[in-house]
């Protein structure tokens, strides 16, 4: 696998300064990857099976382990029959609640937001129908899953809180940076939103529902765990390695530093793979006990209740505007889940409402209802992409009731600062999205009357939404080595769950070092690397490209000094501002050598240096990608089947780091959403407490029949502050800034609207319920 430097791919990667120098000094000229159309480093890999999974390593001597659940959603357990399970072939322990040679702890205060809130098999409380109540370990999985069959559970159970109707309704929780979750911005003279919005011309009111969904990641959580003395290494999916040691060692009551996380390679993570559930701990805490290595793996029943879902949530929106759809008040309220053990505080108005229109008017208050179900957590734009649906979907209704065409309707309410921080953006070609993505798609034919196209027995729609995610700074940490053959690696503890970031860290690494890709390596998926980027917040890559600049600038500092201080070098006494790097070689005083000949020449089989860049975005501006979606659907205008005929996606990410695999995370996210939009969802039975689905045949995700070619367009304009000053090219190493900005969730956020008011153009049916189901429309 290697870089497809198709010419023409990226105007901006060609770097014609060193171009020309390379040229004068007879070097061949190397094309920076940035912005290319690059196949994944990993790709051979994946297809060939050759990568290694969390499931797919096995130790010594290893046990399997196989966790049961509760059957009831509240009460207590009276009593727990081991008997026969013990008895079982092969069983060598059985752990019920309250076990107290696991020996699992609570975590810190400051990290409880990071897992459930009680401490895994250590008391005999029941906070959810599916939460592990015994783990069975056995010299096979199928012994161990066999005993677990025979273990009979008595609750005394109480009835589950199970609706958001049940309430009382609390606010949400504060923002994580410590801020209300409500925001209220009213113009001079104004008393309260409903003022505002009595005084508008037009007003539109909606309430939007979304049912539990889920990541549904293809690869089910897995850990292997394995002590060595004091020390653990566990083999599992992770979005964050070197917090996972930390939140883990808390659980195992050690420290972080006996703790070594390795996920390579992950099978989806959506931000189920953000925290530390309890299937992590109590592998571990069971493999110490035991003295062997054990292996669990959940089954895909499980997941559904023991790795997070996205909240069900009940959302108002009122918008109002003038009669011309200038908008005068947005308000966004809702009211989600809250579960009992923990989880996901829904802030739906965040990065939508509070970000994506020019109102004088504003105010977002989110609601929750403590219930007795599954812990939730963070799902792909877990605020952003059900706020979209709601505020979307309304600013469709208000296209409506204005006429005035929907991507007309969002220029008239364009913001040049934040609506609720008055701050600018870094950076913002929003614009430049709807029009883009109008024409691409043909969004000029469109008639706004709905029914008004039918071809055949299919009535055609077409539906368009807005998109906006955050994009914050976190802390990176890059080690380059560069070795005597040549070659260079770049290792950071970052995750890749699909995403692409082992290639985005060597095409950084590539780009920042003047070196063709292939003589980079990335390491990544390992807490015993240099603490890297968390694979969270579409954050990964505009956190982790920057610190590579920082350490290509270190490393090559050190080649300087090391050229000039050690005896046997060409350059011995020399200064190092003598010397100039330039794609892998260094000159200086009339002749060249590259880094590997220096290298060679004295001895050392490499050399290296580690750079960290903070956390933090630079003060003073809005740091968002934006996007614009345009959908078109068909809907049988006899069995209200639904089918999505063409998307098209426009994009404002900064600076494309790798094309294909930025276009691939918005294809995926797009699928995200029009499967949330069509066929997502979760029951959650109201007597028992129980989530329903328990396959992937029960709960629908969708599969290549159900999604048509979606057209990505990625504008491709460098963001000039969030990574830093922009410095294009030409410069000494480590000065240059690419502006990226993160693009992992902006797919899915807004896309779920544009098929719903596509849905409505096309039938003249307006469904708030998520997902469209055929019988909504009839
Ligand atoms: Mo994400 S929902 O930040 O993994």
């Amino acid at each position: 696998a290697g870089a497809d430097l198709r010419p023409g791919a990226h105007p901006l990667a060609r770097r014609p300064a060193d171009g020309r120098r390379s040229q004068q000094s007879g070097v061949r000229m190397t094309v920076s990857p940035v912005g290319r159309e690059v196949a994944r480093v990993d790709g051979r890999l994946k297809v060939t099976g050759a990568a290694r999974y969390s499931g797919d390593y096995s130790a010594t001597n290893t046990s399997y382990a196989h966790v049961v659940t509760s059957t009831v959603a509240r009460g207590t357990i009276r009593s727990i029959d081991t008997v026969a399970a013990l008895a079982a072939p092969g069983v060598l322990r059985v752990y019920v609640a309250g076990d107290g040679r696991l020996r699992l702890y609570a975590l810190a205060p400051e990290f409880s937001f990071f897992g459930e809130n009680y401490i895994p098999l250590q008391d005999r409380t029941v906070r959810y129908y599916g939460q592990i109540i015994a783990v069975v370990v056995a010299g096979s999985v199928e012994q161990a899953r066999d005993a677990a069959a025979l273990i009979t559970v008595t609750y005394d159970a109480q009835p589950p809180r199970s609706s958001l109707a049940d309430g009382p309704r609390e606010p949400s929780d504060p923002t994580s940076s410590g801020e209300p979750s409500s925001v209220t911005v009213l113009a001079p003279g104004v008393e309260s939103i409903d003022e505002a919005l009595a005084a508008s011309e037009v007003v539109v009111e909606a309430d939007f529902e979304q049912p539990v969904q889920h990541h549904a990641a293809m690869e089910p959580h897995t850990v292997l765990a394995e002590w060595d003395g004091d020390g653990v290494t566990v083999h599992a999916g992770a979005q964050m390695p070197t917090p996972f040691t930390i939140l883990l060692a808390q659980r195992l009551g050690v420290l972080p530093q006996q703790v070594r996380l390795v996920g390579r390679y992950i099978g989806g993570g959506f931000g189920a793979r953000v925290i530390v559930w309890s299937e992590a701990p109590v592998a571990a805490a069971a493999a110490r006990e035991l003295g062997r290595p054990v292996k669990l793996t959940l089954t895909r029943e499980q997941m559904f209740t023991l790795v997070g879902h996205r909240p069900h949530l009940i959302q108002t929106v009122r918008l109002g505007a003038s009669r011309n759809g200038v908008l005068n008040a947005i308000s966004h309220e809702s009211v989600a889940e809250r579960p009992a053990a923990g989880g996901w505080n829904m802030i739906p108005g965040h990065s939508t409402s509070d970000t994506l229109y020019n109102t004088p008017n504003l105010r977002i208050n989110p609601q929750q209802v403590i219930l007795d179900m599954p812990s939730s957590w963070a799902m792909r734009a877990p605020n952003e992409a059900p706020g979209a649906f709601a505020l979307e979907t309304a600013m469709d209704e208000l296209a409506v009731a204005t006429g005035v065409d929907p991507v007309e309707l969002r220029l008239r309410n364009y913001a040049t600062v934040s609506p609720s921080t008055a701050r600018p953006w870094s950076s913002k070609h929003l614009d430049e999205c709807y029009r883009d993505g109008a024409r691409r798609f043909g969004w000029s034919a469109r008639s706004a009357t709905p029914r008004a196209r039918v071809d055949g027995q299919w009535l055609v729609g077409t539906g368009m939404s807005s998109a906006a995610y955050p994009a914050a700074r976190q802390a990176a940490s890059v080690r380059i080595r560069l070795r005597d053959d040549d070659a260079a690696v770049v290792s950071t503890g970052t995750s890749d769950l699909g995403t692409g970031a082992w290639t985005m860290v060597a095409v950084a690494g590539a780009d920042a070092l003047g070196l063709p890709l292939e003589r980079v390596t990335a390491e990544i998926g390992d807490s015993a690397l240099p603490p890297g980027a968390p694979a969270v917040g579409s954050g990964a890559t505009h956190s982790t490209v920057p610190a590579v600049v920082a350490a290509a600038r270190d490393t090559i500092a050190a080649l300087k000094q090391l050229a000039v201080t050690h005896s046997g070098s060409p350059w011995h006494g020399a200064t190092a501002e003598d010397l100039r790097y330039e794609q892998g070689r260094l000159y200086g005083n009339d002749r060249s050598m590259t880094f590997g000949e220096l290298l060679r020449a004295l001895g050392s089989r490499g050399l290296d240096a580690t750079a960290s860049e903070p956390a933090g975005d630079p003060p003073g501006y809005s740091f968002h990608t934006f996007g614009a979606h345009f959908c078109e659907v068909r809907v049988n205008r006899f069995t209200r089947e639904i089918r999505v005929t063409r998307f098209t996606t426009v994009v404002d990410a900064g600076r494309t780091i790798n094309a294909r695999a930025a276009r691939s995370q918005i294809v995926g996210g797009v699928i995200f959403g029009i499967s949330g939009a069509l066929l997502e969802e979760n029951h959650l039975e109201r007597d028992t407490g129980r989530l329903a689905a328990s396959t992937l045949a029960d709960y629908l995700v969708p599969v290549n029949a159900d999604i048509p070619d979606i057209d990505v367009h990625l504008l491709d304009r460098p963001d000039p502050h969030l990574t830093g000053p922009l410095v294009e090219d030409g410069g000494e190493v480590g000065t240059r800034s690419l502006g990226a900005r993160g693009l992992g969730e902006i797919g899915t956020v807004g896309s779920a609207a544009a098929v719903g008011n596509a849905v409505f153009n096309a039938t003249g049916i307006r469904v708030r319920k998520l997902p469209i189901t055929l019988d909504k429309l009839l």
